[in-house]
């Protein structure tokens, strides 16, 4: 196996980092990847000779593959992710924590001889448009093929990054092996994955990422949640800015107003829908567009504005229920060049999932390679099933999605899953409020990630599981942004899944969540009206324009707003119980926010 590093490196700290990676864990070969065509072609044959890819029709899906994961390896594992701070209080209550000394000690056994009879290749990528001040580079090693060919669509990946680096530039090292050697002769498996042992490890202080046993999304693609999320969050921390699970959208009203809001949704909670959202017939002359769907990384500017950019370079999004109803954008950027993972197969080689058309094939090949017809009572593609797309496909995409200097944020919107409780909208009386309402933030769990379906959990601002600290001392960071920018965008909150006493869905959501968007929108630029309420601001049924929606009622609207006194005290209750965990590091003005709110709420 050669060490020599090739010519566009020139950073000898990295040079000699992968070569200690690779005496650890004793790769075959050493693959420096440069992010060409070429590169990328011979990857992908040799992925489709190896069993990890299936091409798809190129009559139905030209340049498009199908990837089935290992069944033990669909979903990011927040159970057996760690953030190894030095001291057990930094990481908090909401993160697992091991002492880095042992921690590091367990992945040395584990991590050594793991790429054994694998190619360690080393992606240098940069999240956020390459060389901008706001970007930050990171080099991924890892023993996936299916990660090159993914973090090369989800990220800024490819030799140009060493120029940016230099001699001497900083980067996050990142280390990922999918924990299966292959001892000599041994055949692999087109899914390679540890089954029994899986570690996604943070250490923040030395800002180190090593990732252990799975090849599946944010466990394997470590620009994403690991470093862009958990890291980040971090960085942003220490150096006064925000790394949040936030897509950010440009609406347009037809006088030509234009603003950006930055909206935060647990996971599978309908982001990429909401950033890609077609406003319904009615809305004449009005434009949406999409600069991100995941993940946003907030500044100060100094014209006293927070500036967000996206920092990845593609989506990373939910298959099931993306339909040409519910997600036109995302299906329009599913035509051709389409890594798809866990879907199912039709007869003729093309896709199919839950949700993408009304009409249910007769036969399909599901996610694990079997026969499937509609009554054999299984999911043809897996609930967590995905596509990986270059975000330059997106039909929406905002011209400014690539700007080095970001977006201006106008507002943030906080939203979770919530069957009752939660009204439709309400915009939140002032910073604190609003910090307030995304830090007490609940979500019912789905079936995309893991556990029990229907479980109300906290998801404070979307980032349970990707805040890299004290989720305390994250609150704290928020309320802080109040001295640092002095013109701050206001909070709303919103919930799209209220549902009647079938347990259906009263709001149609999707297009018609415009109709939010516009009073939101329309809030900050103050033309739409409000009226007060326990929470804060709310429309009241003549404030939103219902053009064009038929058969939704007043009573219908009365039904998602209505504020029920047994729900809140129990709502209340929840806060209190969640607050108490973080009690080591919880600001004090959120305690006082919460009597103020039950006695506005008079329970
Ligand atoms: P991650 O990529 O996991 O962070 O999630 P995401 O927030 O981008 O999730 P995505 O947009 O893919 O959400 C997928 C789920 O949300 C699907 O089940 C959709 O049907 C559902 N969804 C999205 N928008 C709406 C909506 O307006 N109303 C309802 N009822 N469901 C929605
Ligand atoms: C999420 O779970 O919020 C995702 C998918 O965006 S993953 O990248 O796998 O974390
Ligand atoms: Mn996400």
């Amino acid at each position: 196996m050669s060490l020599q590093a090739p010519s566009f490196v020139r950073h000898q700290q990295l040079i000699n980092w992968v070569a200690e990676v690779a005496a650890l864990t004793k790769p075959a070969a050493i693959h420096w990847v440069d992010g060409s065509e070429a590169e990328n072609s011979q990857l992908l044959a040799q992925m489709v000779a190896a069993g990890t890819l299936t091409p798809l029709n190129p009559a139905k899906r030209p340049d498009s593959y199908a990837a089935f994961s290992d069944p033990s390896d669909v979903a990011r594992v927040e159970d057996r992710t760690y953030v190894c701070s030095a001291r057990r209080e930094d990481a908090g209550p909401n993160n697992n924590w091991m002492d880095p000394a042992e921690m590091r000690s367990t992945l040395n056994g584990l991590f050594d001889g793991c790429m054994a009879g694998r190619t360690l290749y080393v992606i240098p990528f940069s999240m956020g448009p390459l060389g901008s001040p706001i970007a930050h580079v990171g080099i991924e090693l890892t023993d996936s093929p299916y990660v090159v060919a993914s973090m090369r669509i989800m990220t800024r990946m490819g030799r140009n990054v060493y120029e940016v680096l230099g001699e001497d530039g900083p980067f996050v090292p990142c280390v990922h092996s999918v924990g299966a050697p292959l001892a000599a002769g041994q055949a692999d498996k087109p899914w390679p994955c540890n089954p029994d042992t899986k570690y996604i490890v943070h250490y923040p202080e030395t800002r180190e990422i090593w990732s252990y046993g799975s090849g599946y999304g944010g466990n394997a693609l470590l620009g994403k949640k690991c470093f862009a999320l958990r890291i980040a969050s971090t960085m942003g921390r220490d150096q006064g800015w925000l790394a949040e699970h936030m897509l950010i959208l440009g609406v347009e009203n037809p006088q030509g107003d234009k603003r950006y809001v930055a909206a935060a949704f647990p996971s599978a909670c309908g982001k990429t829908n909401f950033a890609m959202l077609i406003p319904p017939k009615t809305y004449d002359g009005w434009k949406v567009t999409t600069v991100g769907d995941d993940i946003a990384w907030i500044k100060p500017a100094a014209d006293g504005q927070l500036y967000a950019i996206n920092p990845e370079n593609g989506y990373f999004g939910v298959a099931p229920g993306t339909s040409v109803k519910s997600n036109p954008n995302a299906m329009a950027m599913l035509n051709e060049g389409v890594i798809f993972t866990n879907v199912a197969l039709t007869d003729d080689g093309d896709v199919w999932w839950e949700g993408m058309s009304k009409d249910i094939p007769a036969h399909l090949t599901d996610w694990q390679g079997k026969d499937w017809t509609p009554d054999c009572g299984r999911k043809a593609a897996h609930p967590n099933a995905r596509f990986t797309v270059p975000a330059a496909k997106c039909p929406s995409l905002d011209p400014a999605w690539n700007d080095p200097a970001g977006v201006p944020i106008s507002a943030f919107i906080f939203g979770g899953r919530r069957s009752s409780t939660v009204p439709l909208v309400f915009e939140a009386g002032s910073w604190e409020d609003g910090v307030y309402m995304a830090a007490t933030m609940g979500s019912e769990t789905t079936a995309a990630a893991f556990g029990a379906q229907g479980v109300t959990r906290r998801d404070p601002f979307a980032m349970l599981p990707f805040c890299g600290y004290h989720m305390g001392d994250y609150f704290q960071h928020w309320l802080g942004m109040a001295d640092k920018v002095s013109k701050l965008p206001r909070i709303f909150c919103v919930n799209w899944f209220r549902t009647d006493a079938d347990g259906k869905f009263i709001w149609p959501g999707f297009g018609d969540n415009m109709r939010v968007l516009e009073w939101i929108v329309g809030r900050v630029q103050g033309t739409a009206q409000a009226e007060d309420s326990p929470l804060g601001k709310v429309p009241a049924y003549a404030h939103l324009n219902w053009a064009g929606m038929d058969g939704f009622t007043e009573q219908h609207f009365q039904q998602l707003m209505v504020l029920d006194e047994a729900a809140w005290r129990h709502e209340l209750a929840a806060h209190d119980e969640w607050f108490a965990k973080l009690a080591d590091a919880l600001p004090a003005s959120l305690a006082a926010r919460r009597s103020k709110l039950a006695e506005a709420l008079g329970v």
